[in-house]
């Protein structure tokens, strides 16, 4: 079993990198930003609910938020672990997944906490692109595709997230120091926190990170 939670602000690399560790260990990567988008794309109820948050780069309220993730912990591909990347994003978050893993009588094996710059954040964020097909991200100056716009992977169109626009970025950027960042206190001392260098290439990142992992997972 291999719980993990990826920590970092936003533009950190933890899509990046959670994508790369599910491939890696064949367990799922959850991310409560791109369940959000797929609702909104699918104008689903929740998406309804979550629009103007995001579009705002606040935090969509706990309720919401907390029901969606408790319903796709209960998918079965968890059997084996999962990988949370932007989940918890606040303190009552942090309560919320621990009363959530102790009903699952399962517990969190490791927080990578990714930290980068704060300089090297709005670069990411606004030079970032995403396949509108496949969803694999892609970074105009340091991660370009083949062909400018289309996707290496699938040939799909490369898009900027709606947020990443940069007054959106700006909130969201204060936003996650206000609210998210405490959680680095709140996993250090229970022991879970294992802070990793990101301001490096995506491999270096990755090979910290499965440093750690293959630390934790015994
Ligand atoms: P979410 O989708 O989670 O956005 P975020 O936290 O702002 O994080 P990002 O996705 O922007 O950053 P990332 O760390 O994944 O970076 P990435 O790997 O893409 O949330 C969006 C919104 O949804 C929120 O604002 C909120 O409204 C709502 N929401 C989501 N979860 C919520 C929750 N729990 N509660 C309430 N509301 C919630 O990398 C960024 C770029 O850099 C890419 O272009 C990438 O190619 C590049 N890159 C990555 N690593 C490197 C590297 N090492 N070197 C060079 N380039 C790199
Ligand atoms: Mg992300
Ligand atoms: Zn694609």
């Amino acid at each position: 079993m291999l719980n993990l939670v990826m920590l970092g602000s936003p533009g950190a690399g933890k899509g990046t990198q959670a994508a790369v560790l599910s491939g890696r260990y064949g367990i799922p990567h959850i991310s409560t930003g791109d369940i959000f988008r797929q609702n909104l794309a699918d104008n689903t109820a929740l998406g309804q609910k979550a629009r103007d948050f995001m579009n705002e780069g606040l935090l969509v309220p706990d309720n919401v938020t907390e029901a969606m993730v408790e319903d796709r912990l209960n998918q079965g591909d968890t059997a084996r672990g999962f990988i949370l990347d932007g989940f918890p994003r606040n303190i009552a978050q942090g309560y919320a997944l621990t009363h959530m893993l102790e009903q699952r009588h399962a517990a969190l094996q490791a927080v990578i906490y990714i930290n980068v710059a704060h300089g090297l954040l709005v670069r990411r964020l606004v030079g970032r692109r995403v396949c509108v097909d496949c969803g694999a991200g892609y970074h105009v100056e340091f991660d370009a595709p083949v062909t400018a716009d289309v996707c290496s992977a699938c040939g799909g169109r490369l898009v900027q997230r709606a947020d990443d626009e940069p007054d959106t970025v700006e909130t969201r950027l204060r936003v996650y120091h206000e609210q998210t960042a405490p959680l680095i206190e709140f996993y250090r001392s229970r022991s879970l926190l294992h802070e990793v260098d990101g301001n490096g290439p995506v491999t270096d990142v990755t090979a910290a990170i499965v440093g750690i992992v293959e630390a934790v997972d015994d």
